[in-house]
């Protein structure tokens, strides 16, 4: 089998995802349209075009902007409906999935819109698809402690429907400390937690989502190797980084796939796996970003799988449902 064939036939797990970065130009005029909202393009093309970005900032502005077409409860089931179909072309097996409500709620819409979409979507996926899931709710960095904890007492009625929460955005002058207590209550109500850290953010960002956030695993986290002794902790953890190849050189986080580190992580015995992040917007969903990296760096059909049984250990499926899946 050649080596393209066997990372599309490869069971995947995905576990950094943004469902509003599912969001292709086409759906997004699709959305416009039916909620009569005012786009600055023409065509889904020239959406495209535009996807030009310099550092994270430059993408999250068009990010959120893009979020705007999505308004009624269907909007969110169909975004979520249309990537768990591509999950299916990819052969995802589980993804975990983020979403961030409050880049829904600061413009008016409900948070239970918003969660309910999503939700219905994802059960839907676990039913007609055999595609297991768990949702993680992010708090927006950029925003402050206020709206981080009143975000986290929207979702408490819907404990049951959320595995953990989450931190994204700006990375840069908006550190872990500043969530260090919502992290900690969220932690009191039952919830696991992640953080994005080290993705254009020093390596202090991981060290203290580790220590004052208590973090499951790292989103990203590629700036561990500015410190080795930190490399060898997290593999000897077994700490998990959630690891976007395609994101990483289109935020110019590294200049080429072939100066990319995940490969030199997993050599190293670190828990690394490979996800799309924002597949609408960086060009790729699973298999893409599997092949990007296959493509800039020699690897053995074995090292391929080893992102997947990676994956698996890093996931939130409970232990005897893991079991099943090695
Ligand atoms: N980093 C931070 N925030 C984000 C990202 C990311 O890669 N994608 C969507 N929100
Ligand atoms: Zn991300």
């Amino acid at each position: 089998m050649n080596q393209t064939t066997f990372i599309q036939q490869l069971p995947k797990v995905e576990l950094h995802l943004h469902i509003e970065g599912t969001l292709e130009p086409e759906m997004m005029f699709e959305l416009a349209q039916r909620n009569q909202i005012a786009l600055p393009f023409n065509t889904p093309e020239a959406v495209r075009a535009a996807y030009q970005f310099s550092n994270l900032q430059s993408f999250l502005d068009t990010y959120y902007q893009g979020a705007r077409v999505l308004i009624h409860e269907q909007d969110f089931y169909d975004l979520t409906w249309a990537y768990l179909l591509r999950c299916q072309a990819d052969n995802v097996i589980h993804t975990e999935i983020f979403f961030d409500p409050q880049t829904h709620t600061e413009r008016g819409i409900a948070f239970d819109t918003v969660l309910n979409g999503i939700d219905r979507a994802l059960r839907d996926g676990r039913e007609q698809l055999g595609i297991s899931s768990h949702l993680i709710m992010c708090f927006l960095r950029h925003l402050d402690e206020d709206s981080a904890f009143d975000t986290l007492r929207m979702v408490l009625p819907h404990k049951d429907k959320i595995v953990a929460v989450g931190l994204d955005s700006s990375e840069l002058g908006h550190p872990p400390e500043k969530f260090e207590r919502v992290f900690q209550e969220a932690i009191g109500h039952g919830f696991l937690t992640v953080a994005h850290a080290g993705e254009e953010g020093p390596v202090e960002n991981i060290h203290n989502s580790l220590e004052l956030l208590s973090i499951s695993r790292i989103d990203h986290g590629v700036r561990c190797v500015d410190d080795s002794a930190l490399v060898e902790k997290l593999a000897q953890r077994r700490v998990p980084l959630t690891v976007c190849p395609l994101s990483n050189t289109k935020l110019k986080v590294f200049d080429h796939m072939d100066r990319h580190n995940i490969v030199e992580l997993l050599r190293r015995n670190v828990c690394v796996t490979i996800n799309s992040d924002d597949p609408a917007y960086f060009g790729g969903y699973m298999t893409d970003n599997f092949q990007a990296v296959a493509n800039s760096h020699a690897l053995t059909p074995q090292e391929l799988a080893q992102f997947t049984l990676n994956a698996i250990e890093a996931s939130f499926i409970d232990d005897a449902h893991k079991q099943r899946l090695t």
